[in-house]
């Protein structure tokens, strides 16, 4: 068992004494048990709050409190009182305005991971901090081109990113199409992990959790355990699936139906692509298509390797995830059957997106992921080209309008999803592969002894904003820089 934090001690406590009331073996119990979710209910999804008019104003407030997740209630971290919080449905050139009150004990902020979006001011800013019973109005002002698609929000202040996600604060934000495909319905999958003890309280993660990036016991999609869809045969279904996870991969796969994606992240396809699996990095998404086949199937993120620190620790390593074999995990179970239903509509194509490779580049640069320092418990490093993270210290600067290609090395045997934000990558170059189309992301998975290249247009904003290893205990042990744009 993992030793108790001050606060899950505190609860515990209290537990106790009841426990103790109504026989010894209560005690025990309560300690040793383990969260046990109820899985198989019917698929439910957070609120939807859609723009009007070109504006979205929408009340955040994160707080702690007793929610429902995986059908039972446990103590954790909510917006607005849910896990997820509720969905954001906007359109290019919509202004995104959040009144975000911090109703918790430690400080907090906003991030709109994804969106293309101002860094300045009261935008996508990271470096401000919402103190406890403060709040704070952001303004988002989304350009009337921006990329349809999936995007999310949660909090960025540093140090604290991993904690706060992984108890439970984070929700999507969808940017729509401006011209519709048409589906039978749409669903949003959010989907996350956590590790809660018998009573419900999340767990704290241990040394080892924060070096290899903690991954939950239970994962759950929209706060549900496996919940149960139903479709009719031939009903097109359009299914956002974001990973919120503070380090878990998410390799997809949903046997015996086809997956078509329309897009990851904020890249777009011209026409939808088969996929018989979906590869979602932490702070990836995804935009797919499932045209209903009869029968049953489970959505399942299957194993994938994102290596270990073994080759580091000069010894037989644990898996990332502390031993077990992630994956191979049911996340949602589509049942198929009734009336078949009419063919839907072809999708309507899509323009081709910008391809940079013929692109003037203004800059090049290498960005080296490195782990350092000497074996457990004495403190590793994490770092960006030799640098921890310090806020008040520009590690990029770039000249606005230019496009610009980096290149991200990593010579550790552990992968590192890599995150900047405001502008969205191409990647021009994986592991010495060429992709055909162009292909973009905002998070770019960089293997284990491996690389990738990127181009970046730096266009429409300027100001200070930063990139980041997406395995959130890395990034607040100080995997992330300052880029400055101007
Ligand atoms: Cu999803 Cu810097 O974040
Ligand atoms: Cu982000
Ligand atoms: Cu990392």
């Amino acid at each position: 068992m993992r030793p108790m934090s001050r606060r899950n001690a505190l609860l515990l406590g209290g537990l106790g004494t009841a426990a103790i009331a109504a026989g010894g073996a209560g005690l025990w119990w309560t300690l040793s048990s383990r969260f046990a979710p109820e899985a198989g209910g019917d698929f439910t999804e957070p609120e939807q709050l859609r723009s009007s008019s070109g504006r979205l104003q929408v009340r955040l407030e994160a707080s702690a409190g007793s929610m429902q997740l995986g059908g039972q209630q446990a103590s954790v971290l909510g917006y607005n009182g849910g896990v997820p919080g509720p969905t954001l449905r906007l359109r290019g050139g919509d202004v995104l305005a959040v009144d975000l009150v911090n109703g918790m004990a430690v400080p907090t902020n906003l991030h709109v991971h994804g969106l293309h979006v101002s860094p300045q001011g009261n935008g996508d800013n990271v470096f401000n901090v919402v103190q406890p019973g403060h709040s704070f109005s952001y303004e988002y002002r989304l350009p009337a081109d921006h990329p349809p698609g999936v995007y999310w929000y949660h909090p960025h202040h540093h140090g604290m990113v991993a904690d706060q996600i992984f108890a439970g604060l984070f929700g999507a934000i969808i940017v729509e199409d401006a011209q519709p495909v048409d589906v039978s319905r749409e669903r949003v999958m959010v989907v996350s992990d956590i590790t809660l003890d018998g009573s419900g309280t999340v767990a704290d993660a241990s040394p080892m959790d924060r070096m290899l990036g903690r991954e939950g016991e239970l994962v759950l999609v929209n706060g549900q355990s496996n919940p149960k869809l139903s479709a009719r045969p031939g009903e097109r279904e359009r299914w956002r699936i974001v990973n919120t996870c503070v380090a878990r991969y998410l390799q997809l796969r949903l046997d015996g139906q086809q997956m078509q994606l329309l897009g990851m992240d904020s890249g777009r396809f011209p026409t939808p692509r088969n996929a018989d699996e979906v590869l979602l990095a932490p702070g990836n998404r995804a935009d797919v298509l499932v045209t209903a086949v009869a029968g049953d199937a489970t959505l399942r993120a299957v194993y994938y390797n994102r290596g270990s620190m073994a080759g580091m620790m000069g010894r037989a390593g644990p898996a990332p995830n502390g031993g077990q074999r992630s994956g191979d995990l049911v996340l949602a179970t589509l049942s198929v059957s009734g009336a078949p239903a009419a063919p839907p509509p072809a999708v309507p194509a899509r323009p081709a997106p910008r391809d940079l490779r013929t692109a003037a580049v203004a800059a090049r640069r290498q960005l080296i992921f490195a782990v350092g320092g000497m074996g457990m418990g004495m403190g590793m490093s994490f770092t960006i080209n030799g640098r921890e993270f310090n806020a008040s210290r520009t590690d990029t600067t770039v000249a606005a309008q230019t496009v610009e290609e980096w290149t991200l090395i990593n010579p550790g045997p552990m992968d590192h999803p890599f995150h900047l934000h405001v502008w969205p990558m191409q990647i021009v170059e994986e592991q010495g592969q060429t992709p055909g189309p162009s292909v973009w992301r905002d998070v770019v998975n960089i293997p284990a002894n491996g690389q990738v290249r990127v181009r970046i247009s730096f266009k429409d904003f300027t100001g200070r904003s930063v990139y980041h290893c997406h395995i959130l205990d890395h990034e607040d042990q100080g995997m992330m820089g300052v880029i400055e744009v101007r």
